[in-house]
Formats: structure tokens, C-alpha cells, sequence
């Protein structure tokens, strides 16, 4: 079954090779653009409307931008429990050192499968209805070898980019024996992840007395990379530290918070931005009260960037794109257009992806409608549900916009400005 998409006010494609685009803002924008759609998503066709083939079914989609569905590069979505205390406490004052990772890790060893599955399955929605399609899922709240198995055979079932996180924190009963808990990562925990996962990641914080020192850090990554897995680091979160360089030096496919760098980590990043992507996960920023990193200086010095949710319970519990977007704009000073680039193409080169984060002939984007004119309403109208994923499967509400030729009832949400 093919579906053409048509009626679209403004496509941003993302592809800098297509012809007769406007490559202005690098975005690869079409104007009454059509799409044609295969069963899996796959893109058959692109360009304006009026050359566009026929296809088996037609969504009319009344005027609205189209974007590549969002890549969420960075997530933590297999957990049980509530940590909304630990977050108000933070809002007065509380700093966030990585310790409360233990309570999740208690609420998610006492859930069962299906409860867990039902949690994972509940967050992957609510990502769906913002415009996500692709999520990268890391285990890393069960810290035992059944339960990082069970974490990671849980992604597993909703996703292809899954990340093994033994090395998330020491948990509280190898506190005191380190050594012992680094050889259970790398040794049997390790091999579970080798049936179900495609990266490891390292919390290299020695800040943190929670989290792994960068010799831990660089023992866990290189047992990883031996195994066949490819490498992924959470650094230098809470202060200056060695997590950049680690991943550089290590070629990890990203390095991922990135809040506080020195001057050394950008040249490191610049001189690897064919390697490794600087991950940015502004909703931590948000939602820790910590300083912004500035995007605008690392995108001026050459490094690649990507920017994500981190969606974890934590030190982001938000599952929006679109919010990571805005503030990247606001209090990062991206421009929408790059941020929207960091947000598709980038996220999807930190996964080593080409057939992601972009709407070309071949890719399996998903596609996602925004309820507006343009992709630059993302970060203007904050806070707004303008985006989500195109169902081809369900039956369409979308020919319903100012330039509508039906009369079914409007959608929930605002209907995009009139297209002029
Ligand atoms: O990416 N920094 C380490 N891990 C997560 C937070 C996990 C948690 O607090 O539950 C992060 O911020
Ligand atoms: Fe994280």
C-alpha cells in the first residue's frame, strides 16, 4: 500500500542534496510539496505537488508544515517509581547528584515485566503524539544481570537502538566494592547486553560518588567496544571532567550533556566532529536549575550536535521534542532551523543513521505534521502541541485546516495559520 501526502504547506526534507529545494537554512525546503509513503515508512517519492505520481490512498494534509519525525537519541524509559519529590526539592535548592538514580532502581527491580512493558509502552505514545518516531532506550535501573537483561529485552521489543547502561551508578550493594561491580558489567551483565543491544554508555561523573571514575569509565567502554557494541558517554553533566575527552579519544559515536566544557573539549569535539556528535539535553538543564552549555559557540566551532530528551525520571521527565527544541532556541541560541537539524539529521548521525531524521527517497523518516505554517512555529509557540507523528493506518483528520475541501470536525489542538 502507498499513501501520498499532499497538501503540505511547507516541507523541510532536511536533505541537502535535493534539487530544487531552498538550501538557505539547511533544511531542504519544498513548498506544496507531496510525499509518497510506503507500508514501512519508507519515502518513494518527493517533490511538488503538482508532478507527484499516484498512489493507492491520498492524505490531504490542509496547508501544514511536514518535518522527518524527531530521532530521540537519548532516553531512559524502562523504569517504575515516582521521583516528583526529588525534583521539588531540587526547585529550592537541592543539587541533583546522581543519588536518586537508587530509588528508581528499588521501584523498577519490584515491577514486573508486563508493568514495566505497560510504563514503556505508555512513554513510547506520549513520544509518538509529539512527533517522535525513532528512540534510543538505555537500560541502567536494574543494575543486576537479570535486571539489565530485562531492561534491555524490553527495548528491545520497541526498538532497534538499544543502549546497555550497567554502567549507570554503583548500586548501593557494591557500594563499598567497586572493582567487584565493574567486573559484573563487564563481564556477565555485558554478555546479556551482546543478545539485546547495539551501544554501551558510561555516567562518567567523578564528580558524582554515584557514578564511574574515567578509568572505570574508559574499562567498561572498552570491554563494550570488544564485545561489538558501539559507544555512547554521559559527560561532564555536573562540572568540568574527563567524559569529553574519553569519548573523543575512544571514538564514540556521542557524547551526550556536554554542560560544562572548557575550552579543550571544544577543539576535541571540533577536531572529532566526523566521529563523535556533542549530544545536547537542554531539559536537563531545565528541570536540574543548571547553567545552559552555549549550542551557539559549539555549532560556530565546527562540532556536530544533536539534541535529545533524555527522558528519565530524574533529571528530565519531559518526552517532548518539541519543548527541547524551544529551549535549545531560547536559552542555547540555535536558530529553529538548527535546532530542527539537531533534533532529525543530528540525532541520527549520533546513532550512526542515514536513513533516519530525513525525508529522501529511501529513508524511513516517519513524518511528522506540525499545526502550523512553517517548522519555525516549533520553538515560537512553546508549550503548544503543534507536532505529531503522521498514522497512515488510522483514518485521517488532517484535510481539516483553513484550505480544507472537507467539513469533518476540526482536531483537538489549533488548526495551522492560513497558508497564503
Ligand atoms: O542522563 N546522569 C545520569 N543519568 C540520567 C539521570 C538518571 C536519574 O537521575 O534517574 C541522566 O541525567
Ligand atoms: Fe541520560
Amino acid at each position: 500500500m502507498t499513501t501520498l501526502v499532499t497538501g503540505i504547506g511547507e516541507l523541510a526534507t532536511l536533505d541537502d542534496t535535493l534539487d530544487r529545494a531552498d538550501h538557505g537554512e539547511g533544511l531542504g525546503l519544498l513548498h506544496d510539496a507531496a510525499v509518497v509513503v510506503g507500508d514501512m515508512d519508507e519515502i518513494l517519492w518527493v517533490g511538488r505537488a503538482a508532478a507527484a505520481p499516484e498512489a493507492d490512498h491520498r492524505r490531504d494534509v490542509a496547508g501544514r508544515a511536514v518535518i522527518p519525525a524527531f530521532v530521540d537519541s537519548h532516553t531512559h524509559l524502562v523504569f517504575a517509581g515516582d521521583r516528583s519529590g526529588e525534583f521539588a526539592a531540587r526547585m529550592t535548592g537541592t543539587a541533583y547528584d546522581g543519588g536518586g538514580i537508587a530509588t528508581t532502581v528499588a521501584a523498577t527491580r519490584e515491577a514486573s515485566d508486563d508493568e514495566l512493558r505497560a510504563l514503556l509502552g505508555g512513554r513510547l505514545a506520549e513520544m509518538r503524539r509529539q512527533g517522535s518516531n525513532v528512540i534510543e532506550i538505555k537500560s541502567g535501573y536494574g543494575l543486576s544481570v537479570e535486571g539489565e537483561e530485562r531492561a534491555m529485552r524490553l527495548a528491545r521489543e520497541v526498538t532497534d537502538e538499544v543502549t546497555f547502561l550497567g554502567g549507570h551508578v554503583v548500586p548501593t550493594e557494591f557500594a563499598s566494592r567497586r572493582g567487584e561491580y565493574v567486573d559484573l558489567v563487564t563481564g556477565p551483565m555485558l554478555v546479556a547486553a551482546r543478545e539485546h543491544a547495539r551501544w554501551i554508555d558510561v555516567f562518567c561523573e567523578p564528580r558524582s560518588a554515584h557514578a564511574f571514575t574515567v578509568d572505570e569509565s574508559r574499562t567498561i567502554l572498552e570491554a563494550g567496544r570488544a564485545a561489538g557494541l558501539g559507544l555512547r558517554v554521559h559527560g561532564n553533566q555536573l562540572g568540568p571532567g574527563p567524559g569529553v575527552r574519553l569519548a573523543v579519544e575512544l571514538g564514540a559515536a556521542s557524547v551526550d550533556h556536554c554542560t560544562h566544557l572548557t575550552v579543550a573539549d571544544v577543539e576535541a569535539l571540533s577536531a572529532a566532529a566526523g566521529t563523535t556528535v556533542a549530544t545536547l539535553l537542554p531539559g536537563v538543564e531545565f528541570a536540574t536549575r543548571s547553567r545552559y552549555p552555549d549550542a551557539r559557540a559549539l555549532v560556530d566551532a565546527g562540532v556536530s550536535i544533536a539534541l535529545a530528551t533524555d527522558c528519565n525520571p530524574g533529571t528530565c521527565f519531559s518526552s517532548s521534542m518539541p519543548f527541547v527544541i524551544a529551549l535549545a532556541v531560547r536559552e542555547m541560541r540555535l536558530t529553529p532551523a538548527e535546532a530542527l537539524r539537531a533534533a532529525t539529521v543530528g540525532a541520527a548521525a549520533s546513532l550512526r543513521r542515514d536513513d533516519i531524521g530525513i525525508i529522501r527517497t529511501g529513508a524511513r523518516p516517519g513524518l511528522t505534521l506540525l499545526d502550523a505554517p512553517s517548522q519555525a512555529h516549533l520553538a515560537y509557540r512553546p508549550g503548544v502541541p503543534l507536532a505529531r507523528l503522521l498514522d497512515l493506518d488510522s483514518v485521517g483528520l488532517d484535510s481539516v485546516g483553513p484550505d480544507a475541501a472537507t467539513s469533518a470536525p476540526r482536531p483537538p489542538g489549533p488548526g495551522p495559520e492560513p497558508v497564503t
